[in-house]
């Protein structure tokens, strides 16, 4: 264990209830668990000091400490303002070993409502080692990509020598990293390229961070490899899809409680966010509309029984509304205007620009109220009134606890061993973005067999001839799409 003597959390004295919920949840991640073990002796993250950008969850803190349990150090925040569970954090910073009093975890930066300012604060903080000789971390572990992006921002800016001007078209966000960058410009004015030199690759969680990897990879401005963990098959094809068929409805029900059964709910996106959505908001009964712009998303949409409709078309009648595109401006205010009385409206993708909420804000007239934290009615001058979960960010984090903890063994155990294969093989890995090699993702799915009761079928050496793969596998080609 380190000695943290700096960190920032809610409230140490959560640690105990964190601990035993980590220890609850030990038990529903076996793929961590037999990692601890299989690399117990060997320690092959010794020497890596890793930065984690990712929801401060419990499921993230055995995430953590299984980093640590082979070999690395560990710096935290979390990706998202409303996204951490302080019980988390606290058990976190005290670690097994340590007490309130006396907290002998991991460095966290991370608290449930921080403000945008203070998110980046936090961002900072994770990636700023004061004891390395680079100042960073050598390793980053990134969900959605904003430590990554602070870094390449950050040596953007000090090649050219200053930090651009914020004008009225930034957001207010980006306006917050400006001032960070500037302020580190001119403090350290070589930090970011020091820092950034040193490090050896990034592992990235989700559909929009991979996104932004594969962009920076085209413009050819990519420092370090990476590895797409979304596109792992155990990863995008289990937590996108089951893991928020889990949280989704979690999200809507402890946020308002209403009865889904019989409701309309519009589903926009039907990628494997959207699929999970669907399914779990049709399990309780609701009648699901998706919206989609790919042809083969809708037709399978259409297949697997649901209409598919256009929002403009649905937008008055339905009464739930779900947005998990990854894209921006698909519910905007005009469409807010023109929905029922106590419609619900969330965001389950990444980011909050999938809804318009600067554009809600400035109807004249509307009044935003708290009904409770994360949860706000907004009320037409008409008297209509909608329900916004979370302020338009991911509402399976911000209004209930994010998926659970067995679906996040299947991703964090891909995290683990990308993190392993990055820092150990980095011969192997020339700058670029790359998925997980396939006998890794099927042995994270061979980790949780047992626990599940699973008898798998051993395949007999002819039949493996005939089929051409090895009795052990891969059994699929990498083009397979499960
Ligand atoms: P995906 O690419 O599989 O699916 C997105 C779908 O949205 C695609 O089928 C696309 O055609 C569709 N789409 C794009 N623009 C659209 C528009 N204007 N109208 C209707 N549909 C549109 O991506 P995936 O993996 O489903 O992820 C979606 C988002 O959810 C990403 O931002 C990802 O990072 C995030 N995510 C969130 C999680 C959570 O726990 N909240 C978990 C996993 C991913």
């Amino acid at each position: 264990t380190t000695t943290a003597t700096d960190f920032k959390v809610a409230d140490l004295s959560l640690a105990a209830f964190g601990r035993k919920e980590i220890t609850l949840a030990e038990h529903e991640m076996p793929g961590l668990m037999s990692l601890r073990k299989e690399y117990a002796d060997a320690q092959p993250l010794a020497g890596a000091r890793i930065t984690g950008s990712l929801h401060m969850t419990v499921q993230t803190a055995v995430l953590i400490e299984t980093l640590v349990a082979l070999g690395a150090r560990v710096r935290w925040a979390s990706c998202n303002i409303f996204s951490t569970q302080d019980h988390a954090a606290a058990a976190i910073a005290v670690g097994p070993e340590g007490t309130p009093d006396n907290p002998q975890g991991v460095p966290v930066f991370a608290w449930k409502g921080e403000t945008l300012e203070e998110y980046w604060w936090c961002t900072e903080q994770a990636l700023t080692w004061p004891d390395a000789a680079t100042g960073g971390p050598n390793m980053i572990l990134d969900d959605g990509g904003d430590a990554t992006l602070l870094v390449h921002k950050g040596v953007e800016f000090e090649k050219a020598g200053a930090v651009p001007a914020t004008t009225d078209e930034d957001s207010e966000e980006y306006g917050y990293i400006l001032a960070l960058l500037r302020r580190t410009l001119s403090a350290t004015p070589q930090k970011w390229t020091q820092l950034a030199s040193e490090i050896r690759g990034v592992t990235e969680e989700t559909t929009t961070g991979v996104h932004r990897l594969y962009e920076m990879q085209q413009e050819g401005t990519l420092l370090f490899p990476a590895i797409n963990v979304n596109d792992a098959v155990t990863k995008s094809k289990f937590d996108n899809k089951y893991g928020c068929r889990h949280s989704l409805i979690d999200g809507i029900n402890r946020a308002t409680d209403v009865l889904i059964g019989g409701k309309v709910a519009v589903v926009c996106g039907y990628g494997d966010v959207g699929k999970g959505c669907a399914e779990s908001l049709r399990g309780q009964g609701a009648r699901v509309i998706i919206t989609e712009i790919d042809p083969i998303c809708a037709l399978q949409a259409a297949m697997d029984g649901y209409q598919v409709a256009t929002l403009d078309d649905v937008v008055e009648t339905a009464d739930i509304f779900v947005t998990t595109t990854g894209n921006r401006d698909i519910i905007m205010a005009s469409d807010m205007q023109r929905m029922k009385h106590q419609a619900i409206v969330g965001n389950i993708g990444h980011f909050d620009n999938e809804i318009d909420m600067a554009g809600l804000a400035k109807i004249p007239g509307i009044v935003k109220e708290e009904v409770k934290p994360q949860v706000h009615t907004w009320t037409f001058p008409d008297g209509k009134a909608l329900i916004v979960l979370s302020e338009g960010r991911l509402l399976n984090l911000g209004n209930a606890t994010g998926h659970p903890s067995f679906v996040m063994s299947n991703s964090f155990t891909d995290q683990t061993l990308a993190q392993i294969e990055l820092f150990t093989k980095p011969e192997e890995y020339p700058i670029g973005v790359y998925v997980l090699p396939k006998h890794l993702d099927e042995k994270v799915a061979r980790l949780h067999l047992d626990a599940l009761g699973v008898k798998l079928t051993t395949l007999r050496p002819e039949q493996a001839a005939y089929i051409g793969v090895k009795v052990e596998g891969p059994y699929k080609p990498d083009h397979y799409r499960y």
